[in-house]
């Protein structure tokens, strides 16, 4: 319940959070400018983590507490801001390329951002609307009904299947959500796992609304991984990624047709995005390495 409290109306999707105890102060919007320029002594992390959670009178809690894995994540009222902290480098970069990638692949992506250091991707939320209203959102896991534990099991084509279920508009989220997979393959992304995919809604009394969100949380895993697998299986396989042989036996599966011009176009995507920010992936030069190396295995694996 206290950390419930503590979340207030910060937390994803439809659910907030109020306690008497705790006082409700109005919290200013970040201001985008700022983040992305950070120059303060204090990590930023460190600064937020104080002005969203520590504003109560509750000390003695670090900010470790947010940080899994060495990797944080903070969502504030408007923004999802996320460092690869000392763990993971040029975790940053990675993301805001590989999700440049999905843009220019005319995938529907967040608003995002790379902070003037490349230390930060940040993203305007889109579980709020413009008004300020709250869209709702849930993971497969969620739709699943399974614990987030198991979020690295199962298959791709069971999370097509809970398209098909759900969502307002199966034929053509199936279709967006094959490409964000094979994007996230061309990529080498070993983390494309239930929850990084999520079905969006207005609201819960409004089931035409209900459809996949925005694509997210894309990042090529094999500058840290080098023998990364993929998250779930496809085609009864999560031994190694799938080449453009498999894909396309999956995008049959799921009815799609002209999947290999997919595949093909997107790779030139990821190729032309990586041509495009050349200068920034000079600091980082294992992801330029890691993604031209996964997108040639994926074109010529069978
Ligand atoms: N732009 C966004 N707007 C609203 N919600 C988002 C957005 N991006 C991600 N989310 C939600 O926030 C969660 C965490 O974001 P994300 O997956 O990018 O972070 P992460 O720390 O890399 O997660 P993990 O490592 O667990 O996959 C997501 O699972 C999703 O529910
Ligand atoms: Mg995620």
């Amino acid at each position: 319940m206290l950390f419930l409290a503590l979340q207030k109306d910060f937390g994803i999707g439809r659910v907030g959070f109020t306690s008497d105890q705790f006082p409700q102060d109005e919290v200013k919007k970040e201001n985008l400018a700022e983040i992305l320029q950070w120059q303060g002594k204090q990590s930023l992390f460190e600064e937020l983590v104080d002005k969203y959670l520590f504003q109560t009178s509750i000390s003695g809690v670090q900010p470790k507490v947010l940080v899994r894995d060495q990797r944080a994540t903070f969502h504030t009222p408007g923004l999802i801001i996320k460092s690869g902290m000392d763990e993971y480098p040029g975790l940053a970069i990675n993301e805001f390329v590989c999700m440049s990638a999905a843009l220019n692949c005319g995938l529907a992506v967040p608003k995002f951002y790379l902070s003037e250091d490349h230390k930060l991707f940040v993203m305007h939320r889109f579980d709020l609307d413009p008004e300020g209203g709250r869209i709702g959102l849930e993971d497969f896991s969620v739709l699943l009904g399974e614990s987030a534990k198991d979020k690295y099991s199962g298959s791709y084509e069971s999370l097509s299947r809970v398209i098909e279920m759900y969502s307002a508009s199966p034929r053509r989220d199936i279709e967006i959500f094959f490409r964000i997979l094979v994007l996230s393959v061309l990529v080498g992304n070993g983390d494309a796992h239930k929850k990084n995919f999520s079905l969006i809604y207005n609201d819960i009394l409004a089931p035409e609304t209900i459809r996949l969100a925005p694509a997210y949380d894309i990042v090529s895993t094999l500058p840290y991984l080098k023998q990364d697998t993929p998250a779930l299986k496809m085609n009864g396989n999560k031994k190694q990624f799938p080449g453009k042989k498999e894909l396309q036996r999956f995008g049959k599966k799921l009815g799609l047709k002209k999947t290999k011009e997919i595949i093909e176009q997107f790779a030139q995507t990821v190729l032309d995005t990586l041509a495009k920010n050349k200068e920034l992936l000079k600091e980082s030069p294992q992801i330029e390495k890691s993604i031209r190396f996964s997108v040639s295995r994926c074109m010529t694996r069978g």
